[in-house]
């Protein structure tokens, strides 16, 4: 058998240059695997899958796709999937049915991979992910064995305990977690690279249900021989990965346009400058600045942003994505002050002035516009922020309106104030909040540990 699947997977290695990848284990193999949607995702799995060794049956209503796929043909075009599914079918590995009922029957895992088109409103149809879980459910009432439901679609954060899960329990009757598995696994391939990029993702994601280990590690063990460790995480969390993951590649490709039309328009070779870019990462193509926080400011960022805009309307380059950027520091600036409205107290204490800490510069800074917000709306403000003068001799920097809230201790803000606002983390401050002696509301907009005293109501402003 291994000898035969070996030949396989050469003939698939030939075609898709897929390295690194070796078989999943015997034990493993044993999972059959109905694919629930035979389009772009479930072809592509469907032929994977099979290549790998396991016994797959693809599920589709569409007569057209089950013929073809029980043929070992392509229903669509994809590089290198004929061939995997060609040597799928000399293999007795891939069958193609209607049946959902059959299809549960003889497996015992099931991926589900039905399309999740937009409406006319831009709203998900999930009309597919409900069939299609009615569809299983039913099936799942008639079988005793354990089975585990994946579902593969892109479904917005919630539709799996709000949708997919009832919908089985009540066609089944049976419980998810106890009675059948369930998992989230959102799917990352591109069409054009779709074989490559099984076998070698980015990353690959499950969304687990409370305590339903038994389906993760059955997931684990058929991804196995990809050799990326799996982020295990909550369903609702694996949902959104998904859409965070193609928003940004859309905003992505939107800049590098962007940055693009401004070059061309100044005589700049665009690609040149894209390459210099993604050519430092450290600071661009990395991690950094990719926490979500709080706004943007400082001497910088808002300057260069209002000068390239500025550069484009004067040459008649539009740049919605820079002017976007504007818009959404100013959206969040907006959302930490609904925060401090909504603890409705008249007392506000601010940790940190600066945009930054370990800074004395107070250019653009969006603290010093929420402190000043306040102070015109006549709320009694305190300030900690070692960094900023407290006269005029000190610094040019030196604010007069802002050195009477000056304080000298966090903990003397903390027992001022009713609010708290964390801008800036500094030393001291964690002790200075387990210690508070009377209730303290903290906005946190600089991702603290979060607090233990219970005198603390601690909100994070975007987690
Ligand atoms: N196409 C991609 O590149 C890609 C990549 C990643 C994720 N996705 C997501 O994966 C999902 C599937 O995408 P796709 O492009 O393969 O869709 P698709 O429209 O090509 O295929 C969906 C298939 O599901 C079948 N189907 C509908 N109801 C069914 C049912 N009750 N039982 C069995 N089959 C049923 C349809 O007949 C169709 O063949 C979507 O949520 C999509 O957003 C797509």
């Amino acid at each position: 058998m291994d000898i035969e699947l070996n030949t396989v997977r050469l003939a698939a290695k030939q075609k898709v240059t897929v390295l690194d990848n070796y078989y999943p284990s015997a034990e493993a193999r044993r999972y059959r695997i109905s694919v629930f949607g035979a389009g772009y995702v479930g072809c592509v799995s469907s032929a994977c899958l099979s290549n790998d060794g396991f016994s797959v049956v693809a599920v589709d209503p569409d007569r057209f796709k089950v013929e073809r796929l029980a043929g070992g043909l392509a229903p669509i075009v994809e590089p290198g999937l004929a061939e995997l599914l060609q040597t799928a079918h000399a293999s007795d590995l891939l069958n193609a049915t209607h049946s959902a009922a059959d299809a549960i029957n003889d497996t015992d895992i099931s991926f589900c991979c039905v399309g999740t088109p937009s409406l006319s409103d831009g709203t998900l149809d999930t009309n597919h992910v409900r069939q299609v879980c009615e569809d299983i459910g039913k099936a799942l009432r008639h079988k005793s064995d354990f089975h585990i439901v994946v579902m593969r679609s892109t479904i917005l954060p919630g539709t799996m305990e709000e949708l997919v899960i009832p919908t089985l329990e009540k066609a089944s009757g049976k419980s998810a977690g106890r009675d059948f598995g369930i998992a989230y696994y959102p799917e990352f391939l591109r069409e054009s690279t779709a074989i490559a990029d099984y076998y070698k993702p980015g990353a690959i994601v499950f969304g687990q249900y409370a305590d339903d280990t038994r389906s993760i590690d059955a997931l684990k063990a058929l991804v196995g021989h990809i050799g990326i460790t799996p982020h295990v995480i909550p369903m609702r969390s694996a949902e959104i990965v998904k859409y965070a993951n193609n928003c940004w590649h859309a905003v992505k490709i939107s800049f590098s346009n962007e940055i693009g039309n401004i070059c061309k328009a100044k005589n700049i070779d665009s690609h040149v400058v894209m390459d210099v870019l993604c050519s430092d990462t450290r600071l661009n193509i990395s991690k950094a600045y990719m926490k979500p926080g709080f706004a943007y400011g400082g001497s910088c960022l808002p300057k260069d942003l209002r000068a390239l805009t500025a550069l484009g309307r004067s040459m008649n380059v539009p740049t919605p994505v820079l002017d976007a950027a504007r818009l959404a520091n100013t959206v969040q600036i907006e959302h930490a002050r609904s925060l401090v409205d909504a603890a409705s107290h008249e007392t506000i204490g601010f940790i940190g002035l600066t945009f930054k800490a370990d800074t004395d510069d107070l250019r653009e800074s969006p603290l010093l516009e929420l402190v000043e917000g306040f102070l015109g709306k006549g709320k009694e403000v305190t300030v900690y922020d070692p960094n900023v003068a407290r006269d005029a001799s000190q610094s040019r920097n030196f604010l007069k309106h802002i050195a009477p809230l000056l304080c000298d201790s966090i903990r003397d803000v903390i027992a001022a104030c009713e609010v708290i606002v964390i801008g800036n983390r500094y030393p001291g401050l964690k002790d200075a909040l387990e210690s508070a002696a009377r209730p303290v509301t903290v906005i946190d907009l600089a991702r603290i540990e979060q607090p233990e005293n219970r005198n603390v109501t601690y909100h994070g402003l975007c987690w």
